[in-house]
């Protein structure tokens, strides 16, 4: 990876040191192009439930695939952050570099975050593109009612009861993507349907081979 243009280094006295191995490198050796495909939605929109499905199929046609989730990352690397504003912003910044790095290495990323604010995605985005790798934002779509129904882990329940403060979509926003790569709702098509839709646009990509 050449030096990191896009983010404000704290660290003053350090000199990028290049290695002989470069991302193309790695990618002729997996046969694959890495890339990230960045899921986004509400809690319990189904982002982590598409983005396993997705990565079981293709690591079962033999790509190189690796999951990045946030609910955990929160239990290692971002199990400092919590929930305001400022957290959510370094959670999806720190996680933006755990992606850069692993498609530096060859890697095919699923990240599913709820990452709410629009600005924080673009950043992620930019980080990709002034390292020339590909990115695709999967807005993971479904009506607020749909996710709160679902609850999954009883959380719209404990914040509409007031026991979680600053809720996505309860009373915290959720800034819906301008112009994603890829919407896909999981209210209206299967899980399954999702993964073929994001498995299709990586083979438009590129990413992965046609056929
Ligand atoms: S993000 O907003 O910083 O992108 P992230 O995807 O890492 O969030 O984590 C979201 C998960 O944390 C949700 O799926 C939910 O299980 C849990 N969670 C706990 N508190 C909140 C909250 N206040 N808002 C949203 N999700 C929360």
């Amino acid at each position: 990876m050449s030096e990191n243009p896009t983010s404000e280094s704290m660290s003053s006295n350090v000199v990028w040191h290049a290695g002989g191995v470069s991302r193309s490198d790695r990618e002729d050796r997996l046969g694959q192009r890495a890339g990230t495909v960045w899921f986004t939605g509400l809690s319990g929109s189904g982002k982590s439930t598409v983005a396993v499905e997705v990565e079981r199929r293709l690591a079962d046609a033999g790509r190189l695939v690796y999951r990045l989730d946030g609910d955990n990352l929160r239990h290692g690397l971002n199990g400092d952050l919590g929930f305001s504003e400022a957290d959510r912003t370094e959670n999806i910044r720190r996680t933006g570099e755990v992606c850069r790095l692993l498609v530096d290495a060859g890697v095919i990323v699923l990240a599913s975050f709820v990452s709410p604010f629009r600005a924080d995605r673009d950043q992620v985005r930019r980080m990709h593109e002034s390292a020339s790798m590909p990115f695709l934002e999967a807005y993971v779509r479904v009506p607020l009612e749909v996710a709160e129904a679902r609850d999954p882990k009883g959380l719209y329940a404990r914040a509409r009861a007031g026991e979680i403060k600053g809720f996505t979509g309860i009373d915290q926003p959720y800034e819906e993507p301008v112009d994603p790569e890829l919407v896909v709702d999981t209210s209206e098509s299967s899980v399954e349907e999702a993964a073929v839709r994001v498995i299709d646009r990586l083979r438009e990509l590129g990413l992965v081979p046609g056929g």
